[in-house]
C-alpha cells in the first residue's frame, strides 16, 4: 500500500487569505473600543474621520482614510457617531449604496426623535442596507469582550443577509447574537439600554410596597397601640425590633411569590389539558422575575439574620435581663427552667438556620457562573425541590415562633392579627397547593400532559 504523502511545507506560507476589512465610522471610545476587539479578533480596520491627520489615538494596527475613502474600501462600515451628526452621511450615499452600515448609536431619553436612529439612516441612505446592533453594549464591554453578563448582541434588520454579515462578525468577536426581526423593531432596541434594570422592576416595586406595608403595620400595632392604650412610648424599638419583624416577614413572602406562579402554572397546564396554550401574560411576567423575587427575598433574609445576631448586645435586652435578674434576687425569687419554652425556641432557632443554610444554597446556585456548571437537571432539581424545602423550613420556623400564640385574646391588639401571622398565609397556600399537586394521581395527569399529551375537546 502506498503510504499517504505529507506535505513538508510549513503552515502559513501559502498565500493566506487577507484578514477581511471593516469600516469604522466615528474615533470617539465606542469606535475606538469596537476597533481594539476587531483588531484582536483578526479582521483590518480603517477609520474614516473628517479629519484622517489628526483624530487622536486610535488602536495600533489601524488605518485612518476620509470619509469617502473609507467608505469605498470596505463592504460593512460600523457608525460609531452621534445621530446629530449623520446629516453629512448623504453627501456619501454613492460611496454607501449596497454597503452594510451598523447602526449601534443609543440616545440618551426615550422618544426624542420621532424615529428609530437606524430608520433614519437608512432614509438618508435608501440604496444602503442599515442593520442595528451592538448598542446595547458599552464601550467597556465591548473593549474587554463579552463576560457573563454582557454576552448578548440584539440585532435587527430588514436585508438578510446584511444581518448575517454582521451576525457573522459579533460572533467572530464572542458575542451570541439575539435577531429581534426587521428594522422597524430598532426603536425598541434603542430604548433598552435606556432602561434601569428592567427584569428587577417589578420584585423591587414588591419588595417597597411590601416593606412600607408591613412597616406601618408593625408600628400602628405595636408603637402606636402601646403609646394610646398604654401611655408608654417605646419608638426606640422601631430601628431594630421592628426592622427585625419587617425583613423576615418581607423574605417569607417574597419567596412564596417565587413559587406560587409555578403552582398557578401547573393548575393551568391540569385545567386546560394541555402545556401547547400559552399562559396569561401577566403568569409569563412573573415567571420571568422568580429569579429576581428570590434574590431580593434572599437579602431580605440575611438582613434578619444580621439583626438577629445582634439581639444579645442590644442594650434593651442587656437592661432587661439585668433588671429582672435584680428583682429576683430582691424578692428572693427563682423562676423554674420551663422544658417547652427550650424546646420551643431551639427548634425555631434551628430550623432557620437550616431554612437560612438551603436558601443561601439556593441563591449561589442561581448566579449565572454556578448555573453554567449545572445541568438543566441538576438545576432543575437545586431549584425547586431545595426551593420548596426551603419554603417549608422557613414557614415551620414562623409557626414555631409563633407557637400557640395565636390563642392569647391579647396577641390581637385591636382585634387585628399579628404580622407573624398575616405573612403565613401565602406560604401555607403555596405549601398546601404543591402538596396537592404531589397526590400521586395529580402528579401522574400533570407529567403526561407536561411529556405532551393533550386531553381530547370536543369539537
Ligand atoms: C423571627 C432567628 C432565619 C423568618 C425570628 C426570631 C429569631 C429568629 C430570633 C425572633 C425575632 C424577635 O423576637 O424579634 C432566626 C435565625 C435564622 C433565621 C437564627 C437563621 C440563621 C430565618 C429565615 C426566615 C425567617 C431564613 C425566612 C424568611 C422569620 C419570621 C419571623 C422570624 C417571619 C417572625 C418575625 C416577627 O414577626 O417577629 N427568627 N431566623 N427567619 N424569622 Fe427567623
Amino acid at each position: 500500500v502506498k503510504p499517504e504523502s505529507l506535505s513538508l511545507c510549513p503552515l502559513g506560507t501559502a498565500a493566506a487569505p487577507e484578514p477581511e476589512l471593516l469600516c469604522i465610522f466615528g474615533t470617539g471610545d465606542l469606535g475606538r473600543s469596537l476597533g481594539l476587539r476587531l483588531l484582536q479578533a483578526g479582521y483590518r480596520v480603517v477609520y474614516g474621520s473628517r479629519r484622517p491627520h489628526s483624530c487622536g489615538p486610535l488602536p495600533q494596527g489601524a488605518q485612518v482614510m476620509s470619509h469617502v475613502a473609507a467608505a469605498q474600501s470596505a463592504p460593512l462600515v460600523l457608525m460609531c457617531i452621534q445621530r446629530d451628526h449623520y446629516d453629512f452621511l448623504e453627501t456619501l450615499a454613492p460611496q454607501l449604496k449596497g454597503k452594510v452600515l451598523v447602526d449601534v448609536s443609543n440616545n440618551i431619553k426615550k422618544n426624542m426623535y420621532p424615529e428609530a436612529n437606524a430608520e433614519y439612516l437608512q432614509r438618508l441612505i435608501p440604496a444602503a442596507k442599515v442593520v442595528k446592533a451592538f448598542n446595547t453594549l458599552s464601550a467597556w464591554a465591548l473593549q474587554n469582550g463579552p463576560s457573563d453578563a454582557n454576552r448578548q448582541v440584539f440585532l435587527c434588520g430588514d436585508s438578510k443577509e446584511a444581518k448575517q454579515a454582521v451576525a457573522d462578525m459579533a460572533t467572530k468577536l464572542g458575542f451570541t447574537v439575539l435577531d429581534r426581526g426587521s428594522l422597524s423593531v430598532a426603536r425598541e432596541l434603542e430604548d433598552f439600554p435606556l432602561q434601569l434594570f428592567p427584569e428587577w422592576r417589578l420584585p423591587l416595586r414588591v419588595a417597597v410596597g411590601l416593606t412600607a406595608f408591613f412597616f406601618f403595620y408593625v408600628v400602628l400595632r405595636d408603637v402606636i397601640y402601646a403609646y394610646v392604650v398604654q401611655g408608654k412610648d417605646i419608638s426606640f424599638r422601631i430601628m431594630v425590633s421592628l426592622a427585625n419583624k419587617v425583613f423576615p416577614i418581607v423574605s417569607l413572602i417574597m419567596l412564596a411569590l417565587c413559587y406560587l406562579p409555578g403552582v398557578v402554572a401547573a393548575f393551568f397546564q391540569l385545567y386546560r389539558g394541555t402545556k401547547y396554550k400559552r399562559f396569561p401574560n401577566w403568569l409569563d411576567r412573573w415567571m420571568l422575575c422568580r429569579k429576581q423575587l428570590g434574590l431580593l427575598a434572599l437579602g431580605f433574609a440575611f438582613l434578619h439574620v444580621m439583626y438577629t445576631l445582634i439581639i444579645p448586645i442590644r442594650y434593651y435586652v442587656r437592661y432587661r435581663i439585668a433588671a429582672r435578674t435584680i428583682s429576683d434576687i430582691r424578692e428572693n425569687r427563682t423562676s423554674e427552667f420551663d422544658s417547652t419554652s427550650a424546646w420551643r425556641t431551639d427548634s425555631y432557632y434551628s430550623v432557620g438556620i437550616l431554612g437560612f443554610a438551603t436558601y443561601l444554597l439556593l441563591g449561589i446556585t442561581s448566579l449565572p457562573s454556578v448555573s453554567n456548571a449545572l445541568s438543566w437537571r441538576e438545576f432543575n432539581f437545586i431549584q425547586s425541590k431545595l426551593g420548596y424545602l426551603t419554603l417549608l423550613l422557613c414557614t415551620l420556623h414562623t409557626y414555631l415562633y409563633g407557637w400557640n400564640r395565636f390563642l392569647y385574646p391579647s396577641s390581637y391588639k385591636w382585634y387585628t392579627p399579628s404580622a407573624y401571622q398575616l405573612c403565613l398565609v401565602l406560604p401555607s397556600a403555596v405549601l398546601v397547593l404543591k402538596l396537592l399537586l404531589l397526590l400521586p394521581w395529580v402528579d401522574r395527569s400533570l407529567t403526561r400532559i407536561r411529556q405532551g399529551w393533550e386531553r381530547k375537546t370536543d369539537p
